[in-house]
């Protein structure tokens, strides 16, 4: 279950070579459990078919000639008055320039012109078109009213030139289409800071200490906040990811980086979930030059590493408008006595303790074993379940104690 279960997503394919990609969008969205009604424009059936989409999300997809069909005073209408969201991808320079002028002369731009929703548009075009002084007026016009953009991208054109224009690959869209219906979501106006990852402390330029986190949990924070609607900065040791659309990526290397990332991200947000497996102890005297093996084994000496949460706690009378602090307790033995103890020394609202013990929780896999544990002295065990749907229970939580 994600934002997008359960919408209704109008997509808008206009005639761009690009145009095959909307059809594994649409695939996406129905896999994710939106019911997706697509319209094409009779360019876009040059590139692709009505079976096409149909085949993929179940449902007839609509072409300009549904518009002389005996329900076609109502069609548009129909649709632009029951959709979530009008998503256009891709859109060309021509529909962009109808839609700027509120030209309706086929299916898509009248019911462009009859949506309630959201519109939000994925723009396809060859380099030199997007930067066009007519199109940078279209663009200008329809931001001005309201129309999201999403893209486009720059790259390799179908022409072979290169530039501004490209659509952006379906999985960005689909974080398009997250951000715009969650726009109004229970942490609208909410600013969130969510940690992610491990850490890597300097042994000398080449090697470090790090951990097992592979940044799973934080990174599904971050889209669970974003689908609520709230501003997210995520501070994260670098990872192989894919960053959530929309929030804002500070990367941090070693636990001071993140403490200093983490306060000053801080000084304007809200609420800090911080689910980064932060090290605890560092190397006391870091070599500047390669340590090389003719000279021995190093004996490492360690200190401990900053304390994120430790000094967050210490920071909270200058850290004004932070209300919730959230963390997690990785623990292998006794997880309730001694995540309420991290709880109470952080100064905590509320801790995510996550046994480590069993194999399908904590590090590297997608499910997690998780029990709430609240300063009020509550114990909520949460039944088995993914790390999407443990970021969903987090954050819905954090938005109840934001109320
Ligand atoms: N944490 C932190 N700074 C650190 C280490 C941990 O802010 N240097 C945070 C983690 O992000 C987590 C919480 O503290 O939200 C608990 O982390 P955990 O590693 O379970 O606990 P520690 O306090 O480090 O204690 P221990 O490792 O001894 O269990």
């Amino acid at each position: 279950m994600t934002i997008i279960s359960g919408s209704h997503i109008l997509l808008g394919v206009t005639g761009s070579i690009a145009a095959y990609k909307a059809a594994d969008l649409a695939s996406r969205l129905t896999q994710q459990g939106a019911m997706v009604d697509v319209l094409l424009t009779t360019g876009a059936e040059k590139f692709v078919t009505p079976l096409t989409f149909q085949s993929v999300s179940g449902r007839k997809a609509y072409c300009d000639v549904d518009l002389w069909g005996g329900e076609a005073h109502i069609l548009h209408v129909g649709l632009g008055h029951k959709a979530d969201l009008l998503v256009i991808a891709p859109c060309t320079a021509n529909t962009l320039a109808k839609l700027a002028h509120g030209q309706a002369d086929n299916l898509l731009t009248i019911t462009a012109l009859a949506m309630n929703g959201l519109i939000l548009v994925a723009p396809a075009m060859d380099a030199g078109m997007y930067e066009h002084p007519a199109t940078c007026d279209n663009v200008r016009i329809l931001r001005e009213r309201g129309i999201l953009f999403a893209g486009p991208g720059e790259g390799r054109m179908a022409s072979g030139l290169t530039g501004k224009g490209r659509l952006l690959e379906p999985q960005e869209i689909v974080g398009h289409i997250r951000l715009a219906l969650g726009r109004t979501g229970a942490l609208a106006g909410k600013h969130l800071v969510v940690t992610a990852g491990g850490s890597q402390e300097p042994i000398d330029p080449v090697r470090f200490i790090s951990n097992r986190s592979s940044g799973k949990q934080g990174y599904a924070l971050a889209q669970a906040a974003l689908d609520a609607g709230a501003r997210v900065t995520l501070v994260t040791h670098p990872t192989a990811l894919q960053a959530p659309v929309g929030a804002r990526l500070v990367h941090v290397g070693n636990a001071q980086a993140m403490l200093d990332a983490v306060l000053d991200a801080c000084q304007q947000a809200d609420a800090l979930v911080m689910a980064a497996a932060v090290a605890d102890f560092c190397v006391k005297h870091v070599s500047p030059q390669k340590l090389k093996k003719r000279d021995g084994i190093p004996a490492l000496e360690l200190t401990a590493a900053p304390d994120v949460l430790g000094s967050v706690a210490q920071s909270r009378g200058s850290l004004k408008n932070l209300k919730v602090v959230v963390g997690f307790a990785a623990e292998s033995r006794d997880l309730v006595e001694n995540a309420a103890a991290k709880l109470a020394s952080k100064k905590l609202n509320f801790i995510a303790a996550n046994d480590i013990s069993a194999s399908d929780a904590g590090f590297a896999v997608d499910t997690n074993r998780i029990t709430l544990i609240y300063a009020d002295g509550r114990v909520v065990p949460l039944p088995f379940m993914g790390k999407d749907e443990v970021a969903q229970i987090i954050i819905e939580r954090v938005a109840a104690l934001l109320e």
